[in-house]
């Protein structure tokens, strides 16, 4: 019905064609639509992950001179969510971090597996996602070292870094971390609250307005939500030239001050 309606209204409109030109009202409102096209691709580029030690042990962003930036996801492994992200993810050549919980690294030990096989970065969550800056030190060398343990025997890897839940651990926290277990406490410069449901729309345009060379982007693979939000996500961050990489090659890549801006200045026809 609906066809064959738009089919007589459009042979009507052919007669009027003839008499002249058709005014066409002004459509302010008219937006353009977004691109569909074939999905945008990270670019290939081998990167060293190894940032020294004595570079700093606390980073929310990381200064760079290119347009490099980190994804990360909170919270998991989540045996549904997590593999549907990896497969948004390995279609983009996108890698990202994953701050795993340890206690769900125990449950689903093979989705840890994958996402190691597929060239993502795993980061320390702690065991159990207390809120760190409430325990004394041997419990907090427990929530690390379990959750470490969890995942070396998951999936026989080291993890280079931690992120503390709720982003809370006292300085004096980060430096017996630092030192003990190697690992730097890693923030973010980009929050689009996901864990709040916002829908994914709200979820994509946080992050796409908040986002500069060098951030550290949070977000959760354990909301339904936040994974319906990335394929829109990732493909508007790639369109706007930001290249995806992990944590530790963000790291790796950090720059001085005084060298970001020589190499800017250097750039040459600037
Ligand atoms: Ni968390």
């Amino acid at each position: 019905m609906l066809m064959a309606a738009s089919l007589s209204s459009c042979a009507a409109a052919k007669p009027l064609a003839r008499n002249g030109p058709v005014k066409t009202p002004s459509n302010a409102n008219y937006r353009t639509p977004s691109l569909q096209g074939p999905i945008p691709r990270n670019p290939d580029m081998s990167l060293s992950s190894d940032f020294s030690r004595g570079s700093g042990i606390s980073f929310s962003r990381v200064l760079v001179s290119g347009n490099y930036v980190a994804m990360t996801f909170d919270d998991g492994p989540h045996p549904q969510n997590t593999p549907r992200l990896l497969d948004i993810l390995r279609a983009r050549n996108v890698k990202a971090t994953f701050y795993v919980i340890g206690r769900s690294v125990d449950l689903y030990p093979q989705v840890v597996r994958r996402t190691v096989a597929e060239g993502h970065e795993i980061g320390n969550h702690s065991h159990t996602h207390r809120l760190l800056s409430k325990l004394g030190d041997t419990e907090l060398r427990t929530e690390m070292a379990r959750c470490r343990d969890a995942v070396g025997s998951a999936a026989g890897v080291r993890m280079r870094t931690m992120r503390p839940p709720y982003g809370g651990l006292l300085q004096r926290q980060r430096e017996l971390v630092y030192s003990e277990f190697g690992y730097p406490t890693i923030l973010w410069a980009v929050d689009p609250l996901d864990w709040k449901r916002p829908g994914p729309s709200v979820v994509t345009s946080r992050i796409l307005s908040g986002t500069t060379a060098g951030s550290i982007i949070l977000a959760h693979d354990l909301h339904a939500p936040t994974v319906d939000a990335m394929p829109a996500t990732i493909d508007g961050l790639l369109r706007r030239g930001f290249k995806f990489v992990t944590v530790s090659q963000l790291l790796a890549m950090k720059t001085e001050p005084a060298t970001a801006q020589a190499s800017v200045n250097a750039v040459p026809g600037y």
